[in-house]
């Protein structure tokens, strides 16, 4: 029996990758998302890479009357919720913007959910809510977050894990990601983030795309192999393949389950920029700069339980992930166009 998913923030970066993969694992999908921090390209780039076709409506999740008209019109078997603000940096300067969007699209999603008698949910969550982590880090780690952004992921996974208790029907998968980088292997799809990029790899994508002079390295003097922060950067194609095995358990299981996605690997920023410049044969330049607030030193993913419930195992490699970045970033040098 074909299974109709909703994919809140469809057309973000990891949104619309797990899109791409629910169609190939022959999945109907229905996008809510209001583009604003994507593009509707995207929606045309995912039936094109997919060889299907999508359902999409330009909605705030938080509208409960919008998001109403959407379950009303599809009978959704299950919700993959990435619908959300995502930026550090930004959460800290407008914290309250951060709590009223993702919370509110959180518990609208779910009053909606349960008044159309839908009681599976896979949530985006992130490694952001595991506090001074110790690699490699498992779920049951000490638990609390230095930002708003990590907060209200914190607070959408107790809001999600209650809503669970109330009814022995209802089912969610908590989806802790560690550092998604790369791109689809078409090219056609990837990270597109709007303005100056904060993450590491988008911003080292456009260095050896001549929009910036050099990387920045925050911090060469961390207590790591190189003295560079080590991270578990996982394939974003191997994430999306995550969400697919995590709505197959919640098929056949109820509960509330938090599930690391990492791959257990920690690679330092040397390690990435080498990788890069590997796959783009361009030398990538980089000025040490001080440490940045809020980092850590090193943190990866104690991956066991991913492989042992959803039978989910990173595949892809750090060459892969930056030859995947590398071809959308030449084939796609404005990201996509609005
Ligand atoms: C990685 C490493 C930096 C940029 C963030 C969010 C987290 C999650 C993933 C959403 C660190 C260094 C970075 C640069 C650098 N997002 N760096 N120069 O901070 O591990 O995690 O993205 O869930 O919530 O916090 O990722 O890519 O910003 O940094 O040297 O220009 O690269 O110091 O060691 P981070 P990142």
């Amino acid at each position: 029996m074909k299974q109709t998913i909703l994919v809140t923030g469809g057309t973000g970066y990891i949104g619309s990758h797990t899109c791409v993969e629910l169609l190939e694992n022959g999945y109907d999908v229905v996008i809510a998302d209001n583009l604003s921090n994507s593009k509707r390209q995207v929606v045309d780039r995912i039936q094109e890479v997919a060889g299907k076709a999508v359902t999409f409506y330009e909605v705030d999740v938080a509208d409960e009357q919008a998001l109403a008209r959407v379950f009303a019109a599809h009978a959704i078997d299950a919700v993959i919720h990435f619908a959300g603000l995502k930026a550090v940096g930004e959460s800290v300067e407008k914290p309250l913007a951060y709590y009223q969007n993702n919370l509110n699209a959180t518990m609208s999603l779910l009053v909606v959910m349960s008044r159309f008698g839908v009681n599976k949910i896979a949530f985006s969550s992130s490694a952001t809510v595991y506090i001074d982590p110790a690699p490699p880090i498992r779920e049951d780690a000490p638990l609390g977050c230095t930002n708003p952004y990590g907060w209200t992921k914190f607070m959408s996974e107790i809001i999600i894990t209650d809503w669970q208790k109330t009814n022995g029907d209802n089912a969610a998968v908590l989806l802790r990601y560690f550092n998604p980088i790369g791109a689809h292997e078409s090219g056609k799809m990837g990270e597109d983030p709007q303005g100056i990029p904060n993450n590491l790899f988008p911003y080292i994508t456009r260095v050896a795309g001549g929009a910036y002079p050099h990387l920045n390295i925050f911090g060469a003097d961390y207590d790591t192999p190189d003295g560079t922060g080590v991270r578990d950067y996982i394939h974003v194609v191997d994430l999306a393949r995550g969400h697919v095995l995590a709505l197959k358990y919640l098929d056949a299981h109820n509960g509330a389950l938090p599930v690391n996605l990492g791959t257990g690997l920690g690679y330092s920023v040397f390690d990435v920029l080498r990788a890069y410049e590997r796959a783009s044969g361009k030398e990538i330049p980089f000025v040490i700069q001080p440490r940045r607030a809020g980092d850590v030193a090193s943190t990866y993913a104690d991956p066991t339980l991913a492989r042992e419930l959803l039978g989910w195992t990173a595949e892809k490699t750090l060459d892969d992930m930056c030859l995947s970045g590398c071809r959308w970033q030449s084939l796609n040098p404005n990201g996509y166009e609005d």
